[in-house]
């Protein structure tokens, strides 16, 4: 067949490390259908799944029905993330040698909150023995207690208590301490202060092992944006500030963060109207990443080889997965994106069963039109209306 799309750019199929997929447990925000689908539409053939479901994947047997159900739906390819602790305040370490065996291709403390040092030490000792990268959601609990949203003037003008950035920063720094001693790997989530990108450029330049990911949220969006005190805007870590935003689109620029992840946080409605303190933090992303990296691309603020590796090589680098290119005779992982395509964000035009986005009718421009995987095509609106 062939396929010709005007002005288009072919991709390697891009690769999310971060989604959070909801099955099993919850079914009613997201199941794998519908996750899958949506990532299909958001141009990526293979995304990594967030431990943090209910009950939380610290196990084989949940491990092993992630990858069996994903691959009987077919589509984009899930890779699982084992949890680190087994139970979700629990300080025995999971069997990682099991969870990698079964599939999974990373271990997180999503949904575990580890915080405790002891734990921590012992599990980027123990992760590392299987040469599983360890990502850790750096926020000090002790720190964060009742917040709302960022710690600042806005916070302040809104009545609610804030989340300060030295919650994220003192973690990011104690474990980055406690990579180079363990010798791990060790991946930040969703970067969210300068502080923390300061001290993740310093590890780096004295080559210690750890990456990170920034979200397309906290590289558009400041904690401005809840001053309606709207709870799509509310997510954790929390919208910084101005300053943060200018630091994280510097360190993506020039590869002190490595990749751009979507942290897709689908929520049902029950659980976004409502009061902002009642409010499940997170938003949907894995369909607006693309139009919405495309428009920083377009504004100049980062480079579209730049924006390119960090939805490609650099998450395939750090979750172990083959590198796709694009060339004669390899099996065909491809994303087809019309990058002057304009569309306006509606839930109708969505495919993940949750709509909380605080990019709703926004006019975006960049469009994935075609994704491949592993030589089929997932999803095409080659023929449909943009
Ligand atoms: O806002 C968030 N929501 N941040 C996370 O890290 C978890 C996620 C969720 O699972 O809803």
């Amino acid at each position: 067949t062939e396929i010709s799309v005007p002005g288009a750019m072919l991709l390697p199929g891009l690769i999310d490390l971060h989604a959070h997929l909801r099955e099993p447990g919850q079914e009613y925000k997201e199941d794998l259908v519908s996750g899958l689908a949506a990532a299909a539409a958001g141009g990526f053939t293979d995304i990594c799944a967030m431990p943090n479901t209910r009950p939380v994947n610290d196990t084989r047997a949940i491990t092993e029905m992630l990858v069996h159900k994903s691959r009987a739906i077919g589509g984009t390819r899930l890779h699982p993330i084992g949890a680190i602790t087994l139970g979700q305040k629990g300080d025995t370490l999971t069997e990682m040698a099991d969870l990698k065996d079964a599939g999974a291709v990373a271990v997180s403390d999503d949904g575990h909150c580890v915080t405790r040092s002891d734990v921590m030490r012992r599990a980027l000792e123990y992760s590392s023995t299987f040469d599983l990268p360890l990502i850790q959601h750096c926020e000090d609990h002790a720190l964060t207690a009742g917040a709302q949203m960022h710690e600042g003037a806005v916070s302040t003008k809104l009545g609610l208590r804030g989340w300060p950035r030295v919650a994220e920063d003192v973690i990011v720094a104690r474990d980055i301490i406690l990579a180079e001693y363990t010798r791990a790997k060790y991946h930040i989530a969703h970067v969210s202060t300068m502080g923390a990108v300061r001290i993740l450029r310093e590890a780096k330049s004295r080559g210690i092992n750890v990456t990170a990911e920034v979200t397309p949220h906290h590289l558009l969006l400041t904690d401005a944006a809840l001053i309606g005190y709207d709870t799509a805007c509310k997510v954790n870590p929390p919208l910084r500030e101005d300053e943060d935003l200018l630091a994280l689109r510097d360190a993506l620029a020039d590869g002190t963060i490595d990749c751009i992840a979507t942290d897709h946080a689908p929520h049902s409605p029950l659980e976004k109207d409502c009061e902002l303190s009642e409010a499940s933090p997170g938003m949907i992303g894995l369909e607006l990443c693309i139009p919405l990296m495309l428009g920083l691309v377009n504004k100049g603020v980062l480079p579209l080889a730049r924006m390119v590796d960090a939805l490609t090589r650099a998450p395939s680098k750090i979750a172990g997965l083959p590198r796709t290119e694009i060339k004669e005779g390899a099996e065909a992982n491809l994303t087809l994106v019309d990058p002057a395509a304009s569309w306006t964000v509606s839930a109708d035009r969505l495919r993940t069963k949750s709509k909380n986005t605080p990019f709703l009718g926004q006019t975006v421009t960049g469009k994935v039109v075609l994704t491949i995987v592993s030589g089929t095509v997932v999803f095409d609106a080659t023929t449909k209306p943009a």
